[in-house]
């Protein structure tokens, strides 16, 4: 069976253990899935992390990647979604896209015959929830009971996340403005950063507005004023909390220059964590297909 990864719970709660124990096993002694091998890596939009961690963890698996600007390829332009799905699933064992609509990935895995894994959709961000949980595991020495904080926009990141939680026995609590409530989800929802952040493990914050939404930008700069990660609301956290950011990061617009460069940050090794929990995400669907 082909297996894909397009939100986090794709995978049971054992097999992101799995995945996050793989992430961090030394390169030399995972099995080259990819020798040989190719992926495609397609971008609709831009990235910094998300290209080079993909492409150096499929090196690192023996493969070769091939990134593709979405300008290249013009899915539903110059041809179909499920086209060029199937055209590239011909030449590699897996195919990566990171997308505007989170349908044309649906798409995708209804017709590939190799996994297709999500880089960031309108909707969700898993492969970096999953760094995510690398780097929350590596700081705690274990996941289950602790209490993740979301301050922000509900969006593809905040979702990804509260897909996550439950699964790995996480709490979480989202404050956002009025009117970028993430819907949908079982997080605990509040308006007030201080009733997210209070006693809070890890305080997480994202930007205030994402690829695409550029138009919006002034009126959530508006909206989002009092909801900036500055040292003021991480003094509620819980002692030892951390703070994570999925990058890019605007300094003093969603978080304060010395929360994000400060001590309790943990975003150069999340970041690094993106190559690394990829290279396990690799392994695992790769052997798994
Ligand atoms: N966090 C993340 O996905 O970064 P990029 O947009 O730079 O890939
Ligand atoms: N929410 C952001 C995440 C970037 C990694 C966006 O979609 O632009």
């Amino acid at each position: 069976m082909t297996r894909h990864f397009l939100e986090i719970d794709d995978l049971t709660a054992d097999e992101l253990g799995n995945v996050l124990d793989l992430s961090e096993q030394p390169i030399d002694g995972l099995p080259k899935v990819l020798a040989g091998k190719g992926v495609a890596v397609l971008f609709e939009k831009p990235s910094a992390r998300t290209r080079n961690s993909v492409e150096m963890a499929v090196v690192q698996l023996g493969g070769h990647p091939v990134t593709i600007r979405g300008e290249e390829v013009s899915l539903d332009v110059r041809e179909s979604t499920e086209d060029v799905t199937r055209t590239l699933a011909g030449y590699h064992s897996a195919i990566a896209a990171r997308v505007f609509e989170h349908s044309k990935l649906e798409r995708m895995a209804a017709v590939s015959s190799v996994p297709i894994v999500n880089l960031l959709s309108d909707q969700t961000h898993p492969i970096q929830a999953l760094a995510d949980l690398l780097t929350i595991r590596q700081a705690f020495g274990g996941l289950s009971g602790r209490t993740l904080a979301y301050v922000g926009d509900g969006n593809n990141m905040a979702r990804a996340l509260a897909n996550a939680a439950p699964i790995v026995g996480m709490k979480m609590r989202i404050a956002s403005p009025d009117g970028y409530e993430l819907r949908g989800t079982d997080a605990e929802l509040v308006s007030d950063p201080v009733a997210a952040v209070a006693g809070a493990d890890l305080v997480y914050t994202d930007v205030w507005t994402s690829m695409g939404q550029e138009d919006e930008a002034a009126a959530r700069s508006r909206a989002f004023a009092g909801f900036i990660v500055d040292d003021a609301l991480m003094s509620h956290a819980a002692p030892g909390a951390i703070f994570l950011h999925c990058l890019p990061a605007h300094r003093e617009q969603e978080v304060a220059t010395s929360v994000i460069d400060g001590p309790r940050s943990r975003v150069w090794q999340q970041a690094e964590n993106r190559m690394h929990s990829t290279r396990g995400l690799l392994a695992f669907l790769l052997s798994h297909s």
